[in-house]
């Protein structure tokens, strides 16, 4: 099915079963531990071996000499993978870095080995009596030095990076003439993912038919990547991810642990399962490069925006790409004069690449702190001044772009309502409640919506049960409930009455997850296949499918009706479709939006910050389940106190390693850090997104949420941190200078 033209009243309108908070269907298997995750599969590899990657203690050099004589004596080893012995192996386009280092070393802590042992312990003791010798090769890896070399990276339209650059109008010439002018930089460092499962792999091999249960949000990519790594034909691959404990963006492509458990598996002639330890993942894996964001705003008294700039610098290894942290800037504020760029340097740290709403979440960390400092210039409150610069078209195209759907404003006003934003007072270090000092912070939320190609499969059964099978991921997301209110929504069922398969690339392959896509996405996909399955069942009756009512287990046609057991008989029946998406978002900017409103307490003495309240109101287009959206959402702004106040990955500027690699110095907050949180979804629905009339609403919750605490800690005590995290020490440095 093409989405090509605006949707029209469908079966999904009657929100019978769609739009209703229904319970996770998958929650109690998650509830209970019986929901199997990549390394506990011992239910289809009893026998699986222990993989233990040893990873480069060099973060640029070449290996000069490798020893694994006494590895391989050690007790219970069964096989040692090196690049000397894995065979050949290709570098798949998606991996910036190659999944095994040898004799180059790429980057701190790159799998230079794989042991397989009968036990873990065995396999990594062994992997300790590993000889490696390394000739390093001075590498780059402090950002601020490197921008200097600074290059325009090349575009990357499947990273949401088709431009690196864009200007309109003469930003440099509005931006000199305008009466009131912001020119400030901002800062955000490198981040890491931190899910809660580690990247896991169990891995086996039936001739030269590969089959890996493995962690991963997008299951044809993962395919893709191991045909191209391993060079095997794509038929010889299957890869299976039903249960995924979190994957943030560090899932999107397959890492080490599934590279190491292959080739350990393939060495060992048996299975073999390899999980990177926590302390294994910060400088194995990939994480979220830092920026350096220098953004210009000028406009006159009344707070119209005529120049809008924002620059953003990262760095990568070389062919990684940027941090697209502009691109908001692109479609957020009104403005003639604009422009954007990214400019990408050489660094030699770990893979840089997509994490919690690239591009967007830290992009806004840093708009959204100019624009509160812009209110404050103009004595206009931040709600309003954001108000005023609302546009209902794509401002870099004009308005023959128009937005499908855009109520930013709503989402403002009613976020500020629900929140009592009228008590702040505009200037800071006015509210005091004990030792605390208290404020108040907001900020626009914004992720543009992206719609991919998504396929599934539909049967039902002579017991009316619907099977629905698609190679989606659910990563935490709720991605098998939403699926099963669509099915169940269009076939007229129960929402019980439907199973929901995922995660196998053995079945059509879907839009996964990443981008805030999936829900939307994959759903319209189910429900072309519903569509396909409904004509089949009219059909089998004799009813003309245009017309026939599907309810109650039945299909209706005036006063004549059949049971959709019946129809599908003892061979039962199935259909499978496609949702392709064409043209709609290019004639229609498709974004999501929002406003964040937060309450902070600073210590008056300490300077040490708590997350007193927020509240976000969002518009996304329908909400398909209210109670999954909300916990996505509510995650997400967790995730944002996260980014505005704890989360630093520390480079070690000598040895080009991230310092603290487990979960005491790398610190991410939980909920009871916040004691209150407030969601509200705005009622619409946008018919030029998909049939659904949804669009993506996971990371949204995040886009903002930093700049909406720093604004809040700015006007608790007066100091106005630009780089983050904004830790206690940045606040008592800028209490010494005031
Ligand atoms: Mo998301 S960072 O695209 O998984």
């Amino acid at each position: 099915m093409k989405f090509d033209s605006p949707a029209t009243t469908n079966p999904i309108d009657r929100l019978k079963v769609v739009g209703k908070p229904i319970d996770r269907i998958d929650g109690k298997l998650k509830t209970t531990g019986t929901a199997p995750y990549a390394y506990e599969r011992n239910d289809v590899a009893p026998n699986a071996a222990y993989g233990y990657i040893l990873g480069a203690s060099i973060a640029k050099g070449r290996i000069t000499s490798l020893d694994v004589s006494a590895a391989k004596r050690a007790p219970g080893v069964i096989a040692v993978v090196t690049y000397q012995n894995a065979g050949k192996l290709a570098k798949a386009k998606a991996h910036t870095a190659r999944l095994l280092a040898g004799p180059e070393v790429q980057h701190f802590d790159q799998a230079v080995a794989i042991v397989v042992a009968e036990t873990f312990e065995q396999a990594r003791d062994a992997s300790r009596r590993i000889k490696v010798r390394y000739a390093a090769t001075k590498g780059a890896y402090d950002l601020a030095v490197a921008i200097k070399t600074a290059q325009k990276p090349a575009p990357n339209p499947d990273a949401g990076a088709d431009k690196p650059d864009t200007a309109v109008g003469d930003f440099a010439g509005a931006f000199a003439k305008a009466s009131v002018q912001l020119d400030e930089t901002y800062t955000t460092p490198d981040q890491c993912h931190a899910m809660m499962e580690p990247h896991a792999t169990t891995a086996a091999w039936e001739g030269d038919k590969l089959t890996v249960w493995t962690s991963n949000q997008m299951i044809a990519w993962a395919v893709r990547d191991l045909t191209e790594t391993l060079l095997i034909p794509k038929e010889n691959v299957r890869v299976i991810s039903p249960y995924i404990g979190g994957g943030f963006g560090s899932k999107l492509w397959i890492r080490a642990d599934a590279l190491a458990a292959i080739l350990g598996a393939r060495a060992a002639g048996r299975p073999v399962k390899v999980a990177l330890a926590r302390t294994q993942i910060f400088n194995n894996t990939t994480h979220r490069p830092a920026t350096i964001q220098r953004i210009r705003i000028g406009c006159g008294p009344d707070g119209r925006i005529a120049a809008i700039g924002h620059e953003s610098w990262s760095g990568d290894l070389p062919g990684g790409g940027p941090e697209t942290a502009a691109n908001q800037t692109r479609l957020l504020y009104a403005g003639e004069n604009r422009m954007t760029a990214h400019r990408l340097a050489v660094l030699d740290l770990p893979e840089g690449n997509a994490m919690r709403a690239p591009g967007e979440a830290p992009g806004l960390m840093a708009l959204e702190i100019a624009m509160d400092e812009l209110a404050e210039k103009l004595k206009i409150d931040p709600v309003e001044l954001r108000i005023r610069n609302d546009v209902q078209y794509d401002p870099e195209a004009g308005p023959k772009r128009p937005f499908s759907h855009r109520d930013l404003i709503g989402c403002l006003r009613t976020g500020a309502q629900r929140f009592g934003w009228d008590k702040r007072s505009a200037t800071p270090g006015r509210v005091r409640d004990g030792r605390w000092l208290v404020g108040l912070g907001m900020a626009a939320a914004f992720r543009n919506n992206i719609s991919m190609t998504s396929a599934a499969r539909v049967g039902i059964d002579r017991k009316g049960v619907v099977t629905v099978a698609t190679d989606m991921t659910d990563i935490g997301t709720g991605s098998y409930t939403v699926i099963a209110q669509t099915a169940a929504e269009m076939m007229g069922v129960d929402v019980e009455k439907v199973v929901v398969l995922l995660g196998d690339s053995s079945f059509p392959a879907s839009s996964g997850s990443g981008g805030q896509w999936g829900g939307n996405s994959a759903s319209s996909g189910v429900y072309a296949a519903c569509v396909k399955l409904r004509e089949a069942l009219a059909r089998k009756a004799g009813f003309d499918p245009a017309t026939a009512v599907f309810d109650d287990g039945k299909i209706r046609s005036g006063n004549k009706s059949a049971t959709l057991a019946e129809l599908a008989g003892d061979a039962g029946l199935s259909a499978e479709d496609t949702i392709e998406f064409e043209g709609l978002d290019k004639a229609y900017a498709q974004s999501t939006f929002g406003a964040h409103f937060v309450e902070a307490g600073v210590d008056a003495q300490t300077g040490e910050i708590r997350v007193r309240r927020m509240g976000g109101a969002f518009a996304a287009g329908r909400i398909l389940n209210p109670k999954s959206a909300r916990s996505q959402v509510i995650g997400a702004m967790t995730m944002g106190v996260g980014a505005a106040l704890m989360e630093e990955a520390v480079v070690d500027k000598r040895y080009g390693c991230f310092i603290n690699h487990d979960m005491a110095g790398y610190e991410v907050p939980v909920h009871a850090d916040i004691p209150h949180q407030d969601v509200v979804f705005l009622d619409e629905v946008d018919d030029k997104s998909s049939p659904l009339k949804a669009k993506g609403v996971g990371e949204l919750g995040i886009c903002g949420v930093g700049a909406a605490v720093a604004n809040a800690v700015y006007n608790a005590c007066g100091v106005r941190v630009r780089e983050y995290p904004i830790t206690l020490d940045k606040i008592l440095a800028g209490w010494a200078k005031v």
